[in-house]
């Protein structure tokens, strides 16, 4: 079958009106999202709903009237609560469930239930459409079950196309999720699905409203949620979807810390700079929530591509219209919710030897930090790390012997030619850094240090919260190294100059510190400079070091 694409216009209203009355199914738009609609007293044509979406069978409909005075026709017992919200709200983004449902409506509809969810869209279209088939839409969202809502006429047709007679393109729906939900047959009524028409709105006029648990919360196994769909998984395109929460500055240092190639970001316009480079994919203003709603689900349909990974999500905070966003990123993410703000911080250290790390390091550990070398990490791995050994073996063949890295082949090769030292590290950098993230993330310490002589190099010092280097006068550190490792002062000034200058080190840290004079003496002054840097941090709204 080839799906005819609909205008708005008169004789196509008609035309689909025929189709619907026949038993077929059309696309129809709304203010929420597309609707697949069908004759909701038909139960064949229900039951095609169902085959076309791969629905649930015990996932009941909407049933979508073109004015309240039908309610009559299809529910008994209806409420007084339900026309006072029908004069308020209706036509738009609401959907009542209702109790006790006419015989005229199939069981097929409401899979089998004996409430009825009732709901007349705002698009004026649509409404037409409804009067001009004599009989109620059954209609759920237009998508492929599981799949994030259509809306736009050209989703439907991607998931739908070919499957269903007709689809009428009513452009982009406004508000982009699907409509709130409201049971009234229970008391006091209960928010089902949060949506366009607010708890807040609800609550001015119900006064109490309950909120079903499945809204903030995943569905235990074996549970049933007052709305059957709650349970299953929605939204979801094919990557796994992480929320990150937390202040702007912290989620993007999360998630530059986890991103890899072909991972995705979604986020605010407002935080764009931040992402930049990592080719972001923007839903709207966090300052505009209704921007958000609109967008969010053409985002995470753009996003719906096999080959990427996992798609680090920003959420908006608070109630209103952002309670319905909140709930459909949350159940995309499948409840996956890291809290930025939370997540050890990252001190980095640095600087040239002999200036006198060691000591700067003890006294951060003393302080509640858990300390990593990642000179230590990279000579693990070069032993347990079998990616990492194939890249290398890639890069340098030959280098890599029955699993194990042979150093004295791969030294000459690498040692004097800047160009090889370069390849070599744009292969071990990106895994020593991964290995470090996995081990601070599940160290559970208030904070994290990286001891790293190639902080800024790596790409690692970007990724730290603050960075510290230890710096030294040359001379000083010659004589520490002559003291310390028992050699020659000719051989320690050659080692010296081989590395960068202190200064180096000392133009891209946050916080320098100097030890030119005694242990003590700066044993001294890193506890005072490190207390300082962690009240500072913790005062700036970063718990994590509290
Ligand atoms: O905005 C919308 O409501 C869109 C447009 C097309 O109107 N429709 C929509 O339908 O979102 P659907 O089927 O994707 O979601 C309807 C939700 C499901 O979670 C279903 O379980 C619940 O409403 N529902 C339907 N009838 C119910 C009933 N009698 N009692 C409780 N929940 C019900
Ligand atoms: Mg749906």
């Amino acid at each position: 079958m080839t799906t005819q694409l609909l205008s708005t216009s008169k004789p196509d209203l008609e035309h689909a009106a025929a189709i619907i009355r026949a038993g077929g199914l059309v696309g129809i738009p709304t203010e929420t999202v597309y609707g697949l609609g069908a004759n909701g007293l038909d139960p064949v044509a229900v039951r095609h709903i169902f085959e076309a979406k791969g629905r649930p069978q015990d996932n009941p409909l909407i049933l979508h009237v073109s004015e309240a005075a039908e309610l009559n026709r299809y529910c008994h017992d209806i409420p007084e609560s339900a026309w006072i919200l029908a004069q308020k709200f209706w036509p738009g983004p609401l959907t009542m469930v209702l109790p006790v449902r006419q015989d005229v409506v199939p069981a097929q509809t409401v899979a089998g239930h004996d409430t009825v969810a009732m709901r007349c869209p705002k698009t004026a279209a649509t409404r037409e459409l409804i009067r001009l088939s004599g009989v109620p839409i059954a209609a759920p969202s237009a998508n492929l079950s599981g799949k994030p809502s259509t809306t736009t006429a050209q989703h439907v047709i991607h998931d739908l196309g070919g499957k269903i007679e007709a689809v009428i393109d009513g452009g982009p729906c406004q508000v982009g999720v699907e409509s709130t939900i409201i049971d009234l047959t229970v008391t006091p009524p209960r928010l089902l699905r949060p949506g366009g028409v607010t708890l807040e709105e609800l609550r001015g006029i119900l006064g109490e409203v309950d909120v079903d648990p499945a809204v903030v919360a995943p569905v235990a196994p074996g549970m049933k949620p007052k709305a059957p769909g709650m349970k299953y998984k929605h939204y979801a395109p094919a990557a796994s979807v992480i929320i990150v929460a937390g202040s702007r500055e912290r989620a993007a240092a999360w998630i530059r810390r986890h991103f890899v190639q072909p991972n995705a970001v979604l986020c605010f316009e407002e935080e764009l700079p931040l992402y930049r480079d990592l080719n972001p994919t923007v839903y709207g203003y966090e300052a505009d929530v209704e921007s958000l709603s609109h967008n969010l689900f053409a985002a995470l349909r753009e996003l719906d591509h096999p080959e990427i990974g996992t798609i680090f999500a920003r959420c908006p905070e608070g109630g209103g219209l952002a309670r319905a966003v909140q709930n459909r990123l949350k159940k995309s993410a499948g409840f996956h919710i890291v809290d930025a703000d939370r997540a050890p911080q990252l001190i980095g250290v640095t600087g040239p030897t002999g200036a006198g790390k060691t000591t700067a390091l003890r006294v951060l550990e003393a302080l509640g930090g858990a300390v990593f070398d990642s000179d230590a990490v990279y000579h693990e791995l070069l032993t347990t790390d079998n990616a990492m050994l194939d890249e290398i073996e890639q890069a340098f063949p030959g280098a890599v012997v029955d699993g194990v890295l042979d150093t004295r082949k791969l030294a000459p090769r690498v040692y004097g030619s800047p160009e090889a030292m370069k390849t070599l590290s744009g292969i071990t950098h990106p895994h020593v850094i991964a290995e470090l993230w996995k081990r601070i993330d599940a160290s559970g310490a208030k904070f994290a240090v990286v001891d790293a002589i190639g902080l800024f190099e790596s790409g690692l010092g970007k990724q730290c919260d603050r960075t510290v280097a230890i710096v030294a006068d040359e001379d000083v550190r010659i004589r520490r190294l002559v003291a310390r490792d028992h050699v020659t002062e000719a051989y320690a000034r050659a080692r010296i100059a081989a590395q960068k200058p202190a200064a180096w080190y000392a133009d891209q840290a946050d916080l320098v510190l100097e030890n030119n004079g005694t242990e003590a003496d700066f044993e001294a002054a890193c506890r005072d400079a490190f207390s300082r840097l962690l009240s500072f941090q913790m005062h700036s709204g970063k718990d994590a070091l509290a």
